[in-house]
């Protein structure tokens, strides 16, 4: 909670991909900013039918969503559009088009209302989204960054203090579990229909490689796991006189499942944990849309507990894409620079963008 009387008031806006989400926070000069709204369209059901996010369609729908959504957070928290004090969105990395949206929309409401506008790292958003929690990480801290694109571990010694430590080296987490997902013939995005069919398999069924585990280094590589997952399946069909996934006895799907989950949450527990060990902290923040898996969550948390680190986690709802974590990385930025926005409206986006 905010513990000074000068609050502010910053909206913040997310469209770096297939998710619309727009929403308030409120801060004073120190303390955890708080969270007065939030609101979020997916559009899952809309991408669906194609298997994986279509970069023009995305756009549009955020162009349809964007200010419907901001209309509904500033109702539900009771706030008037010129009780803003500064406008905030993603600037990357994400879909070019899709970016534009939000930082088209962001710009133009800072412009009419004068007042300053900020572009946001998407991936400082997820790391920071913790401090949304009902139990906030402090500084410093190791942070497990596993999103749909991107898998990094991150020393953070403060906002905007961010040393990368290792990352993949091709596919990311979630891609792993969403390329492996799709050879299964489950619905876009892959990870949590794996995660449902997992909940049911054996994660010692079949033995599946644990890429770069003993390489020493902090870096991870999924990119092989995906292959062993289509040579397995494509052994099951063989073995059975098949042709679909989907026609193998459910206990086999969810088997195959349940060990494709295990060989991703097996490395990333284990790397983590090397982070955290190296870097001499006692402290592990896990952030972006795996951060959302059950089996990755108790993972780390028998982990930790056996070291004696302590584990922060996002609200569930908060894992994957959403506004809130815009607005708080903004409103987290300004209270560490109060100096910091600047009222000039030219903007620009980021498809591409190291956050270290
Ligand atoms: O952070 P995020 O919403 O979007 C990006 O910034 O990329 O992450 C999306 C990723 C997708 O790969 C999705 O399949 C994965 O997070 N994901 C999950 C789960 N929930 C979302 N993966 C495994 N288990 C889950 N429960
Ligand atoms: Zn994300």
């Amino acid at each position: 909670m905010p513990n000074n009387s000068a609050l502010r008031l910053v909206l913040g806006v997310e469209s770096s991909c297939d998710e619309t989400g727009v929403a308030l926070v409120e801060h004073g000069d120190a303390g955890v900013p708080r969270l007065l709204s939030h609101a979020l369209h997916s559009q899952t059901e809309m991408h669906q039918a194609y298997g994986g996010v279509v970069p023009e369609l995305a756009s549009r729908d955020h162009i349809r969503r964007v200010l419907p959504l901001a209309r509904h957070v500033l109702d539900e928290a009771g706030k008037a559009l010129d009780e803003l004090d500064v406008v905030a969105y993603t600037r990357g990395p994400g879909l070019a088009g899709a970016l534009l949206v939000g930082a088209g929309v962001a710009c133009a409401l800072g412009a009419a209302l004068d007042r300053p506008v900020i572009g946001v790292h998407h991936l400082e958003g997820h790391l920071l989204s913790p401090f949304l929690s009902a139990d906030p990480p402090e500084f410093p801290f190791v942070a497990l960054l596993v999103s749909g694109g991107h898998t990094q571990l991150m020393q953070v010694d403060g906002v905007g203090r961010y040393t990368l430590l290792g990352e993949t080296i091709d596919d990311a987490a979630g891609e792993a579990f969403d390329k492996s997902a799709k050879l299964m013939g489950l619905p876009y995005p892959g990870g949590p229909a794996l995660a449902r069919l997992a909940q049911a398999g054996d994660p010692k069924a079949y033995k599946l490689p644990r890429p770069l585990l003993h390489s020493g280094d902090l870096d991870f590589s999924f990119a092989g796991l995906k292959t062993a997952v289509l040579v397995q399946s494509r052994k099951l069909l063989q073995e059975a006189g098949l042709t679909q996934f989907s026609e193998l006895p459910v206990q086999r799907q969810a088997d195959l499942a349940a060990s494709t989950e295990a060989a991703i949450v097996e490395v990333l527990v284990r790397k983590a944990l090397a982070a955290v060990m190296r870097s001499g902290l006692q402290r592990l923040v896990v952030a972006g849309g795996v951060g959302a898996n059950r089996s990755l969550r108790a993972g780390l948390d028998q982990a930790c507990a056996k070291r004696g680190v302590r584990v922060h986690y996002p609200e569930l709802h908060l894992c994957t894409d959403n506004g809130a974590m815009i607005a708080l990385a903004a409103a987290m930025r300004l209270q560490g620079n109060p100096s910091l926005p600047q009222r000039h409206y030219a903007f620009d986006v980021k498809p591409r963008w190291p956050l270290s």
